[in-house]
């Protein structure tokens, strides 16, 4: 059976493109899709992709995601990330690696981005690549 990442994606990201294309790019989060799936296709995975401006629609993706059996999860959380409590108590509550996920790197930002709630529960972080953070990511989980 294909072994499936969840890539959960939070707030704002769906306006991916048009949203401050100079700090986060042209891309689309379909476009970024596309290209996850294509690579793990040639990984023999399979990417199941999903965006809420919701936080309790992360933390019950993320109960989820544990509960069918993903290898991991790849989570760009978005403003949540430096916010909430209940995403960092969700990753600690599943067994399957969480990678965090950004496309600008934060420490680089404002200072009220320096801290991240699902960094400090996540098993690692890669941020600052672009669209290209999520690549990475992917290839980082088919490797564990
Ligand atoms: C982001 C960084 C966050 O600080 C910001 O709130 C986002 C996007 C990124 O991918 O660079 O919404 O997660």
């Amino acid at each position: 059976m294909t072994q499936v990442i969840y890539v959960l994606n939070g707030p704002n990201l769906n306006l991916l493109g048009l949203r401050e294309p100079d700090i986060y790019g042209h891309d689309t989060l379909d476009d970024i899709a596309g290209r996850l799936e294509d690579r793990a296709q040639e990984l023999g995975l399979e990417i199941d992709m999903r965006q809420s401006n919701h936080e309790g629609h992360l933390v019950d993706w993320l109960h989820e995601a544990q509960a069918e059996g993903a290898r991991a999860v790849l989570l760009n959380a978005g403003a949540f990330t430096h916010t909430s409590v209940a995403l960092h108590d969700a990753i600690k509550a599943i067994r399957i690696p969480v990678i965090e996920v950004h496309l600008s790197n934060p420490h680089r930002r404002e200072e009220f981005r320096h801290k991240s709630y699902v960094g400090m529960a996540a098993l690692g972080t890669i941020a600052g690549f672009g669209a290209n953070s999520y690549l990475l990511a992917l290839e980082a989980v088919a490797q564990l």
